[in-house]
Parts: C-alpha cells; sequence; structure tokens
C-alpha cells in the first residue's frame, strides 16, 4: 500500500515537471468547464482571413470518425473518450506523438500534433461528459461480476481510479469503457507493449495473474455504481 501510494505520488510529479500541470490555466479553463472550447478565444477583432477552426470543429472533423461525436464511437479497439480528464488524455497525445504508446492510427494522428494541439485536443476530450455502454444484450454474469469486484479491491484498482472508476487527474475513466479495448490495454500494460506514463499500471498489474485481466475487463466494462 505505501509503495503503491510512493509511486502514485512520484508519477504525478513526474507528470507535472513534463507537462503542462494542473495548475496551469489551460487545465483551470478545462476545470472550470466555463463553456465549450469552442467559446475559449477571446472575441478577435473581424479580419479578412478566416478564423482558424476550433478543437471542437477539428474533434468533429479528424476525430469523430473513429471516437464518435460524442466520444462514445462503435469501432472496435476504439476508446471511448468521453468522461476522460483532460490531464490523462494530453499524457496519452504526448505518448502517442513520441512513439512511447504504439498503435499505428493514433500514432498517424499524434505525430503531426503541436503542444498546443495536444492542449487544444485534450481540453475539449475533457469537455465531453461520460457516456453510457449501450444496453446489453445479456445481462452480466452475477459470478463474473463478483470476481471482477473481488479482484479490483484485492489489487487495489479503486484506490487510483476510484471506487466508481471515474478517474481523475493522470488516471483515466474505466467504468463502461469497451470490454475489448480494456482487455487489450491490461494484456499489453502486463506485457510492456504500453509502457505507461509512469510506471503505475505496470506495478499495479505485476502481482495479477495474466487469466484474471479478462474478468476485470468484463467487470469494468459493466461496472455501474448502483451495481457496486
Ligand atoms: C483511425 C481511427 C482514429 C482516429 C481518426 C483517432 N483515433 Fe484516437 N485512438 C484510436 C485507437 C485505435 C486508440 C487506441 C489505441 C491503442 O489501443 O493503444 C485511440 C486512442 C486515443 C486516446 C487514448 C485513449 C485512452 O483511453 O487511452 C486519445 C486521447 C485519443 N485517441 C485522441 C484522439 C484525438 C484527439 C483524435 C483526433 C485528433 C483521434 N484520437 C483520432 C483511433 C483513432
Ligand atoms: C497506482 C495507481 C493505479 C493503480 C493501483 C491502478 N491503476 Fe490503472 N491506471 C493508472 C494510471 C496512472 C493510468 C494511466 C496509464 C499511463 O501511465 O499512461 C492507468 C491506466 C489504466 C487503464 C487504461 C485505460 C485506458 O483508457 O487506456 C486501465 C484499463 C486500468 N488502468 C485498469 C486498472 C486495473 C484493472 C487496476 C487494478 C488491477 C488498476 N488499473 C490499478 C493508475 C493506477
Amino acid at each position: 500500500m505505501k509503495g503503491l501510494r510512493l509511486a502514485f505520488t512520484a508519477s504525478v510529479l513526474c507528470a507535472s515537471a513534463l507537462l503542462p500541470g494542473p495548475g496551469t490555466a489551460w487545465a483551470q479553463q478545462a476545470k472550470s468547464g466555463s463553456g465549450s472550447s469552442a467559446a475559449k478565444a477571446p472575441a478577435k477583432p473581424a479580419a479578412s482571413t478566416p478564423a482558424a477552426p476550433s478543437y471542437a470543429q477539428r474533434y468533429a472533423q479528424v476525430c469523430a470518425a473513429c471516437h464518435g461525436a460524442n466520444g462514445r464511437g462503435e469501432m472496435q479497439g476504439v476508446p471511448a473518450l468521453a468522461g476522460q480528464p483532460s490531464f490523462y488524455a494530453i499524457t496519452q497525445l504526448f505518448l502517442f506523438r513520441e512513439g512511447r504508446r504504439a498503435n499505428e492510427a493514433m500514432t498517424a494522428v499524434a505525430k503531426t500534433m503541436t503542444d498546443d494541439d495536444m492542449r487544444g485536443f485534450s481540453e475539449f476530450i475533457g469537455t465531453l461528459a461520460p457516456v453510457p455502454a449501450p444496453p446489453l444484450a445479456t445481462p452480466p454474469d452475477a459470478a463474473r461480476m463478483a470476481r471482477g469486484k473481488q479482484l479490483a479491491t484485492e489489487y487495489k484498482c479503486v484506490f487510483c481510479h476510484g471506487d466508481d472508476f471515474s478517474g481523475g487527474q493522470q488516471v483515466p475513466r474505466v467504468a463502461q469503457q469497451r470490454e475489448e479495448y480494456l482487455a487489450t490495454t491490461l494484456q499489453e500494460f502486463k506485457s510492456g507493449k504500453r509502457p505507461g506514463y509512469s510506471m503505475a499500471m505496470s506495478e499495479a498489474l505485476r502481482p495479477v495473474p495474466a487469466a484474471d485481466l479478462d474478468t476485470l475487463a468484463y467487470y469494468l466494462a459493466r461496472f455501474t455504481p448502483a451495481a457496486k
């Protein structure tokens, strides 16, 4: 427990050293939620040059095809962004851009981003309210849910991701994330293919048997606060 807490604090420090921290203006704007990012730019005097598209518009043009206009798309393997903290989003865009998190689609998208783009897109993602998973075809298997809950408690997933798995700061929301994405990304953390922005996840998963990762993914994908 102490080790986890220390590792977690270290990761916060590390993130704030490398990236615009939660105290910087853009994060506070995102937090205060004062309107959409479309409204963030101060009104400019009318000029002959057309205004650059806002990040909300650029998201709609570039990202929505895969991630959905509301941040929850329907494509296999593409994570929902709705409800993700902006600080988590920027750490991941940074990792994709630097080639430390590998994915053909996202690396292509991120590699042309400037620091301002990473901030702008992340700030916009931070404004997307969580979108629940589509209704289930079959009710969750009670025994598997109970086992998932037990694992999430035993391995302290709730310690960082929160009792309701909604995350915060650089910790992602995992509640109702797509199951196949959760399963794959947990395997990738465990195997080292996804190194993470910090060591938090590889350390958290070290004691977790690989065979239990699918149960954790099953549980988190179906998690509702009422069912906890
Ligand atoms: C061609 C499809 C595609 C497009 C277009 C796309 N993404 Fe992604 N995105 C993905 C996939 C697939 C992943 C998961 C990659 C993985 O498994 O490592 C992802 C992951 C992410 C993540 C990390 C989410 C998490 O939970 O870790 C962020 C943030 C993100 N994308 C932002 C964006 C933004 C911003 C844009 C537009 C500028 C964008 N994406 C455009 C497919 C896409
Ligand atoms: C010490 C804090 C900590 C603990 C404990 C922890 N996590 Fe995480 N988790 C994180 C952080 C921080 C990230 C962001 C990954 C990075 O560093 O890039 C993350 C990322 C994830 C992701 C990726 C989500 C996405 O959208 O890509 C999943 C899934 C996840 N954690 C599930 C779990 C599960 C399941 C457990 C318990 C076995 C757990 N976590 C325990 C801190 C933690």
